[in-house]
Parts: C-alpha cells; sequence; structure tokens
C-alpha cells in the first residue's frame, strides 16, 4: 500500500479539505503503519504558481500550510511531508509524460475550463498542464491509494490514463512500469459546501471568509460563521429523503454527521422538527470543541519556522530517493540515455 496526495498551500486550511481528504491522510496514516504501506504527503508549491500569485506570500502560506497539517495529525515522522519544489523529479517525470498526454484530455478538465472560463488565450501554460504534473506527482511513486476529495477525481482518472497508455506505448505487456492509482473519496464528506451558497464547494479562493470554516478559526469565529450561515426558513426533516432541494441544510446537517460519527438519519432523529436556532449552536459548539486542540497545536508550531523548514528538508530528502528509481524506469523506457 502506496499512499499519496497533495495540497496547494495557497491560503488557509479549511474544513472542506479537513474532511474531504486530511482526515484521511490521518487515518490512512494509522492503516500504513499497521500494514509495513508507505505514505506521502506534499505542498503543491508547483500547483500554486499556476495562478497569479505573490511569492512572499507563498513563501509563508507553505510553512502555515505544513503546520496546519502537523497539527491535523500528520505525523513527519510516520508519514514523507514536503513540498514539491524541494523534489525536482516530480518536475522531471511531468516532462516525460507531457510526451503521453494529449490535449484534448486535458482540454476535457472540468477545473481548467472553470479557472480559465472565457479566457483560455490569457492563462498560464501551467494551468492547462496543472493535471500532467498532478499524475506525475502520484506515478513517480507508484501509488496504489490517493485519499481526495470529489473534486480531484476527474484528475486522478487522467493520472490512470497516462499511466494505462505510457505502459501500452513503452512497456512489454508483461511488465507494466506505472501503477494505477486509486482515488479514495470518502462517501460522507465528498463535497463539502460554501457557508454562503449551497451550490458551490468550500474553497479556499472564495474572496468571502465566510463562506468558510478555517482550521485556525477561534471559537468566536467559528460560532459567528455557522450563526450566520445561509440556510432556508424550514424546520430540519425527520429524514434523509427531506433534506432533497435543500443544498444549505444538507450541508449543515451533513458536516454535523461526519464530525460527531454519526448518520444522517441519527442526525436527523435528533434534531427533525427543530428549526436553525436550536440547531446552529449544537453544530457551532460541535466545531469548536474538535478544531480547538487543532487550533492550539497550530499556533504553537507556526511560530517555530526552523523546524518547519526542517521537516520539509527531511520529507524532501526521502521522497528524493523513493521518486528516483520510478524516474530511471521512465527514462529508460522512453529511449533516453542517461550515461
Ligand atoms: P486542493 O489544495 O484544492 O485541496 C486539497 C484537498 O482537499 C479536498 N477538498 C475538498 N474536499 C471536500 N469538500 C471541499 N469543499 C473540498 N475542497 C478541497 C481536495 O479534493 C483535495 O483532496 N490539485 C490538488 C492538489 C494535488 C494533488 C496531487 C492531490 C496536487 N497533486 C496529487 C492528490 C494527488 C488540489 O489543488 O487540491
Amino acid at each position: 500500500m502506496r499512499i499519496v496526495s497533495g495540497i496547494q498551500p495557497t491560503g488557509n486550511l479549511h474544513l472542506g479539505n479537513y474532511l474531504g481528504a486530511i482526515r484521511n491522510w490521518v487515518a490512512m496514516q494509522e492503516d500504513a503503519a499497521a500494514t509495513g504501506g508507505e505514505c506521502l504527503y506534499f505542498l503543491a508549491d508547483l500547483h500554486a504558481i499556476s495562478m497569479p500569485h505573490v511569492p512572499a506570500d507563498l513563501a509563508a502560506n507553505t510553512r502555515e500550510m505544513v503546520a496546519a497539517l502537523v497539527a491535523c495529525g500528520v505525523d513527519p515522522d510516520r508519514s514523507v511531508l514536503f513540498n514539491q519544489a524541494q523534489v525536482p523529479q516530480h518536475s522531471e517525470m511531468q516532462w516525460l509524460l507531457n510526451g503521453t498526454a494529449r490535449m484534448g484530455w486535458l482540454n476535457r478538465m472540468t477545473q481548467w475550463k472553470d479557472k480559465a472560463g472565457k479566457n483560455r488565450e490569457g492563462q498560464s501554460v501551467a494551468l492547462f498542464t496543472y493535471p500532467v504534473l498532478q499524475a506525475a506527482d502520484v506515478l513517480i511513486y507508484q501509488a496504489t491509494h490517493v485519499p481526495v476529495g470529489e473534486d480531484q477525481k476527474q484528475h486522478l482518472e487522467l493520472a490512470r490514463d497516462i499511466a494505462q497508455k505510457f505502459n501500452n506505448d513503452f512497456c512489454p505487456e508483461d511488465a507494466p512500469l506505472f501503477t494505477l492509482p486509486d482515488p479514495f473519496i470518502p462517501p460522507e464528506a465528498a463535497r463539502i459546501m460554501s457557508l454562503r451558497d449551497g451550490s458551490s464547494k468550500m474553497s479556499k479562493s472564495d474572496p468571502s471568509d465566510m463562506s468558510r470554516i478555517n482550521m485556525t478559526d477561534d471559537a468566536d469565529t467559528i460560532m459567528q460563521k455557522i450563526k450566520k450561515a445561509r440556510t432556508d426558513p424550514e424546520p430540519l426533516p425527520g429524514d434523509k429523503a427531506g433534506l432533497e432541494g435543500r443544498p444549505e441544510a444538507a450541508n449543515l446537517v451533513g458536516i454535523y454527521a461526519v464530525m460527531a460519527g454519526m448518520s444522517i438519519d441519527d442526525v436527523l432523529a435528533q434534531f427533525g422538527g427543530e428549526g436553525f436556532g436550536k440547531f446552529k449552536p449544537a453544530l457551532g459548539e460541535l466545531l469548536v470543541e474538535q478544531l480547538a486542540p487543532i487550533n492550539a497545536r497550530f499556533l504553537e508550531l507556526r511560530q517555530d519556522r526552523e523546524a518547519l523548514d526542517a521537516i520539509l528538508r527531511k520529507g524532501a530528502e526521502k521522497a528524493r530517493a523513493l521518486a528516483i528509481p520510478t524516474l530511471e524506469k521512465t527514462y529508460d523506457a522512453l529511449g533516453l540515455v542517461r550515461g
């Protein structure tokens, strides 16, 4: 079992990242320890330069994201925690895979279509080839499982297509080079929605901070954001079917269920018939209770820049050693002479 996943260090770690991905990173770290598998988790700083950015902010966000991940339970002694920029093999692998990826495949990526909008000509080349780097990120480590939220599913399907085409085109039938990675998407928290609009996902890039719960928000801010979260005027229904067509209510009930480790129906058995005036404070308190220790640890860790840089340096060293063998085999398979 080889588990690989990444997160862009652009802004704060939010509840969508946590419930959609990071909680599974931590859980899989425990599983991997039990089965002798290995976890590699990284900051996708090279992906972050595909959009306009301020260099000083990227550097600061990279260190803050390490602190946040460790505060959430990613253990740098048990998992390999690093940033792409210190493992140049990712970029090398991307170039090698650029020969296999097809323009048509990239043109169909919904993230590319959403982010580029009508102004495709004005986008960076990096935004277009972004999914090839993501494929390189996982294929270079022969990842078997990739814990992510729903929005990354299409990118991972592309990684599988690239791996399959490369294996077909350049490897003997009985000795494929690349493992096909399986996305691991939590069914109950695959897509946490914005607190201001139940039809768009909770995201770092939403200009309104009220749309998301940051893992670093203090108790007052969390209570305030939940209180102000958009809802409808109806009381909560008694069962899951009653959430149909009520995206904001469904989102808040879903968050409660995952945080409390309950099913949606159990949450509704408890709160069905109640208005949001009763449900929202209960949800706020649950979030505060669970996020407060993470927040406290984050505030402590973020102060020690040396220690954060040391974590990344050590992680990158381990990652490079794990990346090199597959990279070398890829050069060989393509007929590139390496002396
Ligand atoms: P990023 O930085 O946008 O998000 C990190 C992880 O959080 C998940 N996520 C969500 N899950 C549920 N609900 C939400 N509202 C929500 N928002 C974000 C994402 O699905 C992701 O798992 N391209 C990736 C980073 C990346 C990567 C990789 C991931 C680069 N290389 C290789 C896996 C494997 C990204 O921008 O994630």
